[in-house]
């Protein structure tokens, strides 16, 4: 093999575009081979250093790499525990559960259960709705537009976004989708608090209506902040309405944390915000200190699964519990997540700057350091609530141009329009400055370049 060549990009790029499936996503838009991380840091193969403000998607709420947590695993390595333990009980998993369960709002914090799934949100996803499913008797699910649980059959059935949906045949069956408080592009035309009231007010008639046409459902599932459908934080009113009105009538809630939750929104879980309680939380992502973990906590109320009802192989990733608990005990500090909002604060009021300046920057919307910029068309016709069609390309054009400036960021919303932040919680100051110069810079060239 050549030396040479083999310490390029376009090397293992090659190689992976001709083994890997044509499912591969981030290397089309990020078209590198990474060789050492460390905090909100890459570097390729070539030397090249990147600032990462994807990181894993959330995952690595303290970056790459972080010392204390590889700490942690090199210490549990050393010490000849086992590392893999099915579901048996180990006094790592102990701390673990202990530790995670002890941040839980009181009133279940006193009654939960939790349970560990096969490594990934959709298998999280996958084992509420059969908890909620098994508890309840009943069939229907209650999701909402724009909502992202993953991409197994059944986390795929709860999923907004068609693209993916559209090629698979017979999914889920009774899945049925509401709205979902989006002010700047209000499924009620109606935007801000009206946009929220009206969808309080059809979810709560939708559920009480005897000729609505749903059953009673066993779950209705949210994300408290929706991530990948274009960060759009739910409004506490409508959290608050949909958690009343489910207890009213007995239905459990499912609150789907896995991007939004571990310190993401400035609070542990981001429903916090909204001070209710949940009857089952989905957690994964960074919950494992930057390793595969997934697990579902819910109100021991629902547990009537039999012996063996929601199994899996890779449910006793010990390296994973140790970082996650290691992380977890960091980013649930009080002074750290009021570091997160801070950060978030700061961010989001340098581009509302940069938005007046522009046309292509149609709604900016954050909670702690999860962001969303959703570009639009500016030679559009806007709608009646005077926002611009999303557009997809301009944002893809700033996408590419970030990463040829060496600005790691990802996409969501619809039609892709929305820029997303995903950084590192534990970012400096001096890195959402270069962060910022960076994304300045390349909207204010597309900026001029787009306006006809
Ligand atoms: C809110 C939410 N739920 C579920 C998932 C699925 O998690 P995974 O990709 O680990 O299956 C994701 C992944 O992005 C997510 O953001």
């Amino acid at each position: 093999m050549n030396q040479k060549e083999n310490c390029t990009n376009q090397y293992y790029i090659a190689r992976q575009n001709s083994t890997e499936s044509n499912a591969r996503s981030y290397p089309r838009k990020f078209p590198f081979a990474i060789s050492k991380a460390k905090g909100s840091w890459v570097e390729d193969v070539e030397g090249n250093k990147y600032l990462d403000f994807l990181c894993g998607a959330g995952t690595l709420a303290l970056g790459h790499n972080d010392p204390e947590v590889n700490q942690a695993m090199i210490d549990l390595l050393a010490s000849d525990a086992p590392l893999h333990t099915l579901d048996l009980t180990t006094p790592v998993k102990d701390e673990f559960v202990h530790t995670l369960l002890g941040l839980l709002p009181k009133e279940l914090q006193d009654n939960a259960k939790i349970q560990f799934c096969s490594p990934s949100g959709t298998d999280a996803t996958d084992a509420a709705i059969k908890l909620c499913k098994t508890a309840t008797g009943r069939s229907s699910v209650i999701a909402f537009h724009g909502a992202y649980h993953g991409m197994g059959q059944g986390a795929l059935s709860l999923t907004g976004n068609l693209n993916a949906k559209s090629k698979v045949q017979s999914l889920v069956p009774d899945v049925h989708f509401m709205p979902y408080p989006y002010s700047y592009r209000c499924p009620f035309g109606l935007g801000g608090d009206a946009g929220t009231d009206a969808a309080c007010e059809y979810f709560e008639r939708m559920l009480k209506d005897p000729e609505s046409g749903i059953t009673k459902p066993a779950a209705v599932i949210l994300e408290p902040i929706q991530g990948e459908g274009g960060v759009i934080p739910a409004p506490v009113k409508f959290l608050q309405t949909i958690r009343r009105v489910t207890k009213e009538l007995g239905i459990p809630m499912i609150v789907d944390e896995i991007q939004c939750g571990i310190g993401r929104s400035g609070k542990f879980f981001a429903f916090e915000y909204a001070d209710i309680v949940p009857d089952v939380i989905l957690a994964s992502k960074a919950i494992g200190g930057s390793q595969p973990l997934a697990v579902v906590i819910y109100n021991k109320e629902l547990d009537k699964w039999n012996p063996g009802a929601h199994a899996g192989t890779f449910r006793g990733n010990q390296l994973a519990m140790r970082a996650g608990t290691t992380l977890i005990k960091r980013v649930s500090q009080p002074e750290f997540l009021n570091e997160v909002v801070e950060k978030g604060t700061y961010m989001r009021d340098r581009l509302l700057e940069l938005k007046k300046k522009v046309s292509i920057i149609g709604d900016i919307r954050e909670k702690g350091l999860m962001m969303g910029i959703e570009f639009v068309d500016p030679n559009a016709t806007p709608d009646k609530l005077g926002a611009l069609p999303g557009s997809g390309e301009i944002a893809a054009d700033i996408q590419h141009r970030c990463f040829e400036k060496h600005l790691i960021m990802e996409r969501g919303g619809r039609n892709g329009a929305v820029m997303r932040c995903l950084c590192a919680l534990n970012v400096t100051r001096d890195e959402i400055n270069k962060m910022l110069e960076i994304f300045e810079s390349v909207v204010m060239e597309v900026d001029a370049g787009a306006k006809k």
